[in-house]
């Protein structure tokens, strides 16, 4: 199985298995490290958003209960995980708001080239193989000015080796090759902020399901990315 295969399998699973209502509790309990993202590109009314490895939406229905965007746009590859976005997409809170997924790999995203205000994107970069080219498509879909939130778990020297890939370790990389990645895609880095303490703490109440997480002694960084 290839690394994407596997990264699929392991995540169709993973959302098969939770509905609509341990999906909403996800989000709270995350929602102290997505707000602090999210704040980099507030407010989101009258943007366009795109949420990249959206799985069944913590980022995206905590972005739209903090600041409604123009309209939403969730991406993913996992069935089961859009399914479930669906859903909550349809409940009292949200259904009148412009929500939508595509199912898609997001090293090959279906958005139209400049047409997009806000990129979001938590806890994916990682899994991606290629993550040269998903940053270039970012670049590509983004219109100039528009902002880009990206927060993932990132190696530093005190890491120890190793970690799976499919649960953002083995893919992880330095802060300097982030941002290598992102200026030769036209992206430059303009904040950050340090979410390590806060995806500990997640982990320690069991809240998110990552002990891989504290194992390899990883960094949680966000970053906000200005489209030149
Ligand atoms: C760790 S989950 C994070 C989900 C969500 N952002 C959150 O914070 O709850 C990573 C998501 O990225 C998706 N993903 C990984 N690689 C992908 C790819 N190449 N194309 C599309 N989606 C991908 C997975 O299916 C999964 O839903």
């Amino acid at each position: 199985m290839s690394l994407k295969e596997r990264t699929k399998a392991k995540y169709d699973e993973q959302w098969a298995s939770q509905d609509e209502r341990a999906s909403a509790q996800r989000r709270k309990s995350l929602s102290m490290v997505s707000d602090p993202l999210l704040s980099m590109v507030h407010p989101l009314s009258g943007k366009v958003v795109v949420d990249l490895g959206i799985g069944t939406g913590s980022l995206a229905f905590r972005a739209m209960e903090l600041c409604p965007p123009k309209r939403m746009i969730g991406i993913d590859f996992s069935g089961p995980g859009l399914c479930v976005a669906r859903g909550i997409s349809r409940s009292e809170r949200f259904k009148d708001m412009d929500f939508d997924v595509l199912r898609a790999d997001l090293e090959r995203l279906p958005i139209s080239n400049r047409s997009v205000d806000v990129v979001l994107s938590q806890a994916t970069i990682n899994l991606l193989p290629d993550k040269a080219a998903a940053m270039k498509e970012i670049a590509r879909i983004t219109r100039s000015g528009a902002r880009v939130a990206i927060s993932d778990a990132f190696k530093t020297t005190k890491c120890s080796e190793g970690g799976s890939w499919e649960q953002c370790i083995g893919g992880a990389v330095t802060v300097g090759e982030f941002s290598s990645l992102a200026l030769n895609a036209g992206l430059i880095i303009s904040g950050q902020v340090d979410l390590t303490q806060q995806v500990k703490s997640l982990v320690a109440s069991k809240k998110w399901d990552w002990p891989e997480f504290v194992q390899h002694n990883m960094d949680y960084r966000g970053f906000l990315l200005l489209r030149s």
